[in-house]
């Protein structure tokens, strides 16, 4: 399939190659896109490909991991496809935000009331933006934090407020959510795009898999196809993974 040019709003391409041809030749520019799957099925390297891609083409990267330390990622990413966080950081393309740093002051623990803690996340996500500028933003899985918040109108405000946020700055975002707490089509409601990363069992086979679940203002694929993991990253390929 052929990616279609005549688009009406600039897209920023993916770097997963094939992903862009689902959605008409990339994200939207200044959007808030997710990536949602259960553990395993490669959200965190979409997201870091789409990261790294960036960088590589001079544009800068910024990454948020809420749940694991930069160090953790840098090492993951190194050891999976020998791609250079930190040589990418001291070259000043990318820059890895450390939630549990004690000067974001963003306390994580058990007694903080979830609701201040996504209203705190929220402002230092856009301080950091502020500050550092980057065209591409990846936060990682946030989904722990929306579960903590009981009432739902409450995660769909704090939802729209952190996006809100994310689009003003004119940063192009990958959010990428887990399943394992129900909290996750509270994200994809928010979002401009959504895309979902599965796993297919076909006889005694697993396949990893992937379908785009909707896109604002732009057609998508309505097909689910076969997604590819080796040491040169990842890829969808052209095939379904039913015959
Ligand atoms: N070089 C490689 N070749 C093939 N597969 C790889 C390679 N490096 C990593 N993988 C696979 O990629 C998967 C990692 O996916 P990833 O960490 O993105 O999942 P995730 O959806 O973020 O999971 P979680 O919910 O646990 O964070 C692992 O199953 C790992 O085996
Ligand atoms: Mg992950």
């Amino acid at each position: 399939m052929e990616i279609k040019q005549a688009s009406k709003f600039p897209r920023a391409k993916s770097g997963v190659p094939g992903f862009d041809e689902l959605v008409d030749g990339g994200f939207h520019k200044g959007t808030v896109n997710t990536i949602t799957g259960s553990s395993g099925t490669g959200k965190t390297v979409f997201a870091s490909q789409f990261i790294h891609f960036g960088c590589e083409t001079g544009e800068k990267g910024m990454i948020i991991t809420p749940s694991e330390s930069a160090e953790y990622l840098k090492r993951e990413m190194m050891s999976s496809f020998g791609w250079d966080y930190s040589g990418l950081e001291k070259k000043g393309m990318l820059s890895i935000v450390d939630v549990t740093d004690p000067v974001l002051r963003l306390q994580k623990s058990i007694d903080v009331d979830p609701v201040d803690f996504l209203i705190n996340f929220r402002k230092m996500v856009e301080r950091k933006l502020e500050e550092v500028r980057p065209t591409r933003l990846f936060i990682d899985d946030l989904t722990a934090f929306f579960m903590a918040v009981e009432a739902p109108f409450k995660i769909r405000s704090l939802t729209d407020d952190l996006f809100g946020t994310l689009r003003n700055s004119g940063v192009t975002t990958v959010v990428t959510i887990g399943t394992a707490f129900g909290t996750n089509q509270f994200l994809e409601y928010g979002a401009d795009s959504a895309t979902m990363l599965t796993r297919e069992r076909i006889g005694n086979t697993l396949i990893r898999s992937i379908y785009v679940m909707k896109m604002r203002g732009s057609k998508i694929a309505n097909s689910i196809r076969v997604l590819d993991i080796s040491d040169d990253g990842m890829a969808v390929s052209s095939l379904s993974p039913y015959p």
